[in-house]
């Protein structure tokens, strides 16, 4: 039954979480395990909604796959199907990461095309370009990305326009069976990239430059399952530090990865936040309200897309007026409309959204648009005077588990309602 979030405001947040596995690297191991036949096991699996799709995903195409809260094992048959349904795709379009493995593999593959979401039109020109230039032939036929190389693929030197972690996962987890050597310059260097990078190596590929511009793939022929946790969330573990701060709060959570999130922590100690690491984590405190704070979303190590609804969301609250520049999806801004329910003061002007911090907001009925707009309306909905409700919650539970159980544990009033 569809649900709804109530949230009445005004408590600070306190106490402990616990940082699952990414959801944007788990969702992309699951796929690569695609690479070698036999059973591969994945840790640290979080629990939420789209590892269910990408599990439903490697079913179909012919995968034993066996999940319990955290683990995920999947037994790869000698010849996987090669096709990926719409109906599948466009609920998760990190459905397209099995492209790469499956062109690689078994020569084959049809992926349907995701279309535009509500973070904006994303294409996949850079995914086929690189196939194209791997040697695989690539068109569209009736809505999907139809990609063969039934001889092999064959490494090249690969040049994206744009850091595309997508694009640079569907082409390295290509490369890593092509012949020979590829290059890929301007790669993405998100973490979770770095986390398939060492997945990929521990089933037997040969991978140089993981966390850099370049990356040096020497093909192999062959790569065979292995066992591996995924590392931990740094946009959860950057939404519990916002939270902390925007409530006034004092969070400590396990598991964050300062390291992974260098400019997000710098830029919320400058808003006047506490931060310093724990023994296995991070412990955010907040006394005053936070001050306003410029951000520039960036490919990392800039500032991550994926907290821009945060930070908004700090900034409508914050003494001072603020400029967030969003330079990664053109259409992350749509949610601002909801925040503005609440009566935050923004104005959007192409990628720039100028804020002007309130005391405070007042609760509203909002709809959550995408996963971390979602996030961020459910944090302003924390600092809002009377009741929020966020409808469309099933966007969050996509890619934060047990959310608002953990937000009641940190002591918010926050309850779910099914939807009739
Ligand atoms: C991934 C993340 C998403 C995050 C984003 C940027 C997953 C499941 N999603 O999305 O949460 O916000 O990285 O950190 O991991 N582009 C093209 N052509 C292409 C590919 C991309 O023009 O072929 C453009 C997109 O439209 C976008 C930009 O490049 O403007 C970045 O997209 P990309 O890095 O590919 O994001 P995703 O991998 O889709």
């Amino acid at each position: 039954m569809p649900e709804r979030l109530r949230i009445v405001g005004g408590a600070r947040l306190r106490g402990e979480v616990k940082v699952c596995g990414a959801k944007n690297s788990a969702l992309k191991l699951m796929a690569a395990a695609l690479l070698a036949q036999g059973k591969t096991t994945i840790r640290n699996v979080p629990d939420i909604a789209d590892v269910a799709t990408m599990a439903e995903l490697l079913t179909r195409l012919g995968c034993t796959v066996v999940r319990s809260p955290h683990e995920v094992s999947i037994d790869v048959p000698e010849k996987p199907g090669h096709r990926a349904d719409y109906d599948l795709v466009r609920k998760m379009r990190a459905s397209i990461n099995v492209l790469g493995p499956l062109v690689a593999r078994i020569g084959e593959a049809e992926v349907a095309l995701p279309g535009g979401d509500a973070i904006g039109s994303r294409g996949l020109d850079f995914h086929i370009k690189g196939l194209e230039a791997l040697g695989a032939k690539a068109h569209n036929e009736h809505g999907y990305v139809m990609a063969s190389a039934p001889g092999g693929l064959v490494g090249t030197e690969l040049f994206l326009d744009f850091p595309s972690v997508g694009a640079t996962e569907n082409l390295l987890t290509a490369a890593v069976l092509a012949k020979g050597i590829t290059t890929i310059e301007n790669a993405a260097r998100e973490p979770d990239l770095v986390d398939l990078g060492e997945f990929l190596i521990s089933m037997g590929a040969k991978i140089e430059g993981l966390g850099t511009p370049t990356l040096v793939i020497h093909g192999v022929s062959q790569l065979h399952p292995t066992t591996h946790s995924t590392i931990s969330d740094r946009i959860v573990t950057g939404t519990w530090a916002f939270a902390a701060a925007m409530t006034r709060g004092d969070i400590t959570i396990h598991g964050g990865r300062a390291q992974d999130l260098e400019i997000p922590l710098e830029k919320l100690t400058s808003a006047g936040a506490i931060i310093t690491s724990t023994a296995d984590g991070i412990r955010v405190r907040m006394e005053n309200r936070p001050q306003s704070i410029d951000v520039a979303t960036l490919p990392y190590p800039g500032f991550p897309t994926d907290l821009q609804p945060m930070v908004i969301s700090l900034n409508a609250i914050a003494d001072g007026n603020a400029i967030v520049t969003e330079n990664v999806f053109e259409g992350r801004f749509m949610f601002v409309n909801e925040l503005i329910r609440l009566g935050a003061h923004i104005n959007v002007d192409g990628h720039h959204a100028s804020i002007r911090g309130v005391e405070q907001l007042s609760g509203a009925p909002v709809a959550a648009t995408d996963i971390r707009a979602g996030a961020g309306l459910v944090l302003a909905g924390l600092v809002s005077e009377g009741v929020t409700v966020v409808e469309d919650s099933f966007h969050i539970d996509r890619g934060y588990p047990h959310f608002a159980e953990q937000l009641q544990s940190l002591g918010a009033d926050i309850t779910r309602e099914s939807v009739n």
